[in-house]
């Protein structure tokens, strides 16, 4: 028998998800990478998933749509598990820029020259240069498995349409990864860097493989379903203090006030957050804010984790 407190979400949760859809209107889908002007705009989908296994979702839960920069939290943590923290953090720093995700500013204005942090497009650059494999394939391939494992579903795969529109129209990622190749941040071929970053970033998934994936992340990285141990303790920690201090980019500390979730955000319209020990949730609502979070999809975390009282501070 379900747990009340999920039988509870399940009841209320399409009516939250109704309150929600109206915000999209005053937000804007993502049209940088051409490819993912085309979501609906007004699309709201949700769900959670607990550690017995139960689930509770509402909305447009099973529209798929790539990861873009949600990718990053693991693709972090493939690389600390590749290289260790010290190699990891002389290539990457630890704190929020206060900058937009692409900018390059401080790259130059701020010694060492290395990226603030590894969820805004520098460091993830960065970090995709970490990822082991004895070629680019192999090293990309390694990714989709770890997420593969992650999310419970060997069906994930990346959408080739996204991920060419990413590469012919990625200008100012480029730029950054040459700059980082320049300054000695960056080794390895650049372009081929960006080909790894560029599809993790296109790999798609629904509401319900997120909330499988930050399941793992709230139980400290074993997946209370199979458990089966994923990703070391220690590594966990490191992520979830990132998606709590830059997972939603300049909106960071207005959505840790007003959800107080760790969580992370992509320009698709993505977000994963979790309730430590508890949940898993996945997000979809492609309308976009101004500071590039789902519009409405935050309006419903806001609203969930209000009602059910769940933030951490
Ligand atoms: O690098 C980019 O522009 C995208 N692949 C990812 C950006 C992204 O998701 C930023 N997040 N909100």
């Amino acid at each position: 028998m379900a747990s009340v407190e999920i039988e509870d979400i399940r009841k209320q949760l399409p009516n939250w998800v109704k309150a929600s859809v109206p915000y999209a209107s005053s937000g804007k889908v993502a049209s940088y990478i051409p490819e993912l002007s085309k979501a609906p705009y007004d699309a709201l989908g949700i769900t959670l998933l607990n550690t017995n296994g139960e689930f509770a979702s509402a909305g447009s839960c099973e529209m798929n749509f790539t990861m873009q920069s949600i990718s990053k939290v693991f693709t972090l943590v493939l690389a600390l598990m590749d290289n260790g923290e010290e190699e990891v953090f002389s290539k990457v720093g630890m704190e929020p820029t206060g900058d937009n995700f692409n900018s390059m500013l401080k790259l130059e204005l701020v010694r060492p020259g290395i990226p603030f942090n590894p969820l805004i497009n520098a460091g993830a650059i960065t970090v995709s240069s970490l990822i082991h494999g004895s070629s680019q394939e192999e090293k990309s391939e390694r990714i989709l498995h770890f997420f593969k494992e992650l999310a419970g579903n060997d069906n994930l795969k990346c959408d080739t349409d996204v991920f060419r529109s990413e590469l012919d129209t990625g200008h100012l990622n480029r730029s950054i990864a040459y700059f980082l190749k320049g300054n000695g941040v960056l080794s390895g071929n650049v372009e081929e860097v960006l080909d790894i970053y560029f599809r993790h970033c296109s790999i798609v998934v629904n509401c319900a493989d997120l909330a499988r994936m930050s399941l793992v992340l709230a139980c400290d990285g074993t997946d209370p379903l199979t458990g089966k141990v994923l990703i070391p303790r220690r590594f966990v920690q490191i992520a979830k203090t990132f998606m709590t201090t830059c997972g939603m980019y300049n909106a960071s500390g207005e959505f840790a006030i007003q959800v107080g979730l760790p969580a992370k955000s992509g320009v698709s319209g993505g977000v994963l957050a979790l309730v430590p020990g508890r949940y898993g949730i996945g997000v979809v609502g492609p309308a976009l804010n101004d500071k590039g979070n789902s519009q409405a999809g935050v309006y419903l975390l806001e609203t969930l984790s209000r009602e059910v009282n769940w933030s951490m501070f």
